[in-house]
């Protein structure tokens, strides 16, 4: 990877990782869990036995909660920008034998094409186009970008949602 300095700082990281654990670990938007939610479309989606890809995981909460609900032999490739987010979510998933934790652009993603059968990411910087590139053909995606998270699957002609 190039000299990538931007992403979360340290202070930012361990910010988060106390909201998630301890401040507000459920946050509701009109009685729906919004953690649960996402959590389960992704899961609906991905099958048994299936290479997944988080970009901007962050503290690794949401990959820990994706291994934990999957369908079985799931193995979740999960990769942040930040150093910092880096160190944090490879100490959380550390009991996770189907988690890796990668430091990556989400914009220059470090992984050959076709290679996941589904990508997810939540309010994190990312190239749709990269995403389709290592995206399987007919793979799933979720995107949470905003309040509502959008799900589609990979036509290689970056065209089709649901
Ligand atoms: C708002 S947090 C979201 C974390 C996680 N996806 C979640 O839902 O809790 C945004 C994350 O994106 C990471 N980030 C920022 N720029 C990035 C980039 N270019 N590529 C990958 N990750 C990036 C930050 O370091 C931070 O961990």
């Amino acid at each position: 990877m190039k000299n990538v300095t931007y992403g979360d700082t340290e202070k930012q990281v361990l910010m988060r990782h106390q909201f998630i654990n301890h401040d507000e670990p459920v946050i509701e938007r009109e009685g729906v869990n919004v953690d649960d939610f996402y959590t389960d479309e992704v899961v609906k989606r991905c099958s048994e036995h299936s290479v997944m890809l988080d970009i901007g995981t962050g503290t690794g909460h949401i990959p820990l909660q994706i291994s934990r609900k999957g369908p079985a032999g799931i193995y979740i490739v999960a990769m942040d920008v930040s150093k910092a987010s880096v160190k944090i979510a490879k100490k959380n998933t550390r009991k996770k034998k189907n988690i890796e934790i990668l430091r990556g652009d989400g914009y220059n993603l470090p992984f050959k094409d076709n290679s996941f059968e589904s990508a997810i990411c939540r309010l994190a910087p990312h190239s749709i186009k990269e995403m389709y590139r290592v995206l399987k053909s007919k793979g799933c995606y979720v995107l949470y970008d905003t309040d509502t998270p959008v799900v589609g699957r990979n036509s290689k002609k970056c065209s089709a949602t649901e």
